[in-house]
């Protein structure tokens, strides 16, 4: 058990971190939050608007910078670790972003929660497990052995494998959370449901990858953000915890509740070209976050979830519309 007053966040200025730090916000009003973000591309300090000042200190700066890292170590009691380049697409083009943030930066946060006696929680993802069969009724469990397929799912595998390591050797407090495929608002464009969504908004037939028949398990992002909670101050040391809210559904099916919930046709879609190496299905048995901690979802209709996530892409239009251009511009270079 732990019970953090001060935490340090990093990549709270992308998708699932900004998300965490609200939900910090609303439910924890003891905490105190520094967030460390490097403002990529991926990243919007606008993403944080509207938690208290006092609540909240931002610092531009990148996880690799030891001595930057050292320095907010030294005020808090926790690092929560959110910050990675986390788009498979993009890891294919050019990996190399990829082994340096999430491999050296893991690195370099633990080294810091090892020399200032901090509680440490990963945050990380199903896709270490490599996939599944579409036929295959397995789900991945916390002793499913490590199988990562992309560039990105490796480094994210190494970068646990650093944090097993570093309990084990050096004794430090730390968790590892292994979670399926998150929705809901703030989502960068580049990934499935927003490019969908903000597509058909600006009259952008969406796309399909493949056959459209890879499964991926869908789950609200703040019901990521509870559990992430649950396991920081509950989750026992060295241990991982898989999340999940039994959300499986194939692209194709994500899609036509899209074009139905946003008054398309049925087939207002294009097919294009698959992802190399496209793992075919990804889905998680969460019971033992349930078991151990209590945690469940509250999410539990994924319609509505979606009706939510498309009234946010509709009414925050200037969050993405600056940007839809040059994504799409990018995959259409790569034939997707
Ligand atoms: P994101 O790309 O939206 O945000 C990543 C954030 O990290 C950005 O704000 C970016 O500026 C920051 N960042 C990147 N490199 C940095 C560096 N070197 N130093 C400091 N900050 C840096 O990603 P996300 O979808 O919010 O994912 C957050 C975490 O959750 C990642 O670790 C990812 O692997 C994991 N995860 C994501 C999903 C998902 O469905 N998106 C599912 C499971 C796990
Ligand atoms: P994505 O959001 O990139 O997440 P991940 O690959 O990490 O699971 O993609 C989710 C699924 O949607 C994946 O099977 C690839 C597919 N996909 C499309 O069919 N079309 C698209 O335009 C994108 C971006 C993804």
């Amino acid at each position: 058990m732990s019970d953090p007053k001060n935490i340090l966040i990093t990549g709270a200025a992308g998708f699932i971190g900004s998300n965490f730090a609200h939900w910090v916000a609303e439910h924890e009003p003891d905490v105190r939050m520094v967030v460390l973000d490097a403002l990529t591309y991926a990243g919007n300090k606008d993403n944080l608007a509207g938690i208290p000042e006092g609540r909240l200190e931002f610092v531009c700066g990148d996880i690799c910078d030891a001595l930057l890292v050292d320095g907010l170590a030294s005020r808090v009691d926790a690092i929560v670790h959110f910050a990675a380049e986390s788009h498979n697409d993009n890891s294919i083009a050019d990996p190399a972003p990829f082994v340096r943030t999430n491999v050296q930066g893991t690195y370099t946060l633990l080294e810091a929660a090892r020399k200032h006696d901090l509680r440490f929680h990963h945050i990380s993802t199903d896709e270490v497990y490599g996939d599944l069969a579409l036929d295959d009724p397995a789900r991945f469990t916390e002793e499913t052995p490590y199988r990562p397929s992309s560039p990105y799912s490796s480094t994210k595998a190494s970068s646990d494998m650093l944090v097993r390591a570093w309990h084990r050797t050096y004794g430090i407090d730390a968790t590892i959370s292994n979670c399926s495929n998150n929705y809901g608002p703030r989502q960068h464009i580049e990934k499935f449901i927003p490019r969908q969504i903000t597509s058909i908004l600006s009259g952008i037939r969406p796309k399909l990858y493949g056959d459209g028949l890879n499964v991926r398990d869908w789950i609200h992002t703040e019901d990521h953000s509870s559990a992430v909670w649950a396991i920081l101050t509950g989750g026992r040391a060295g241990e991982t915890y898989l999340i999940g809210a039994d959300g499986e559904r194939n692209n194709l099916e994500v899609l036509s509740v899209i074009l139905e919930a946003m008054g398309q046709a049925p087939d207002a879609f294009d097919w294009v070209r698959d992802r190399p190496g496209h793992d075919r299905r990804y889905a998680i048995d969460p019971s033992k976050l349930r078991r151990e901690l209590g945690w469940e979802p509250i999410h539990t209709s994924f319609a509505e979830g979606l009706a939510e996530t498309i009234a946010w892409y509709d009414s925050n239009r200037s969050w993405w519309q600056a940007s839809k251009e040059a994504v799409e511009a990018k995959y259409a270079r790569s034939g997707q």
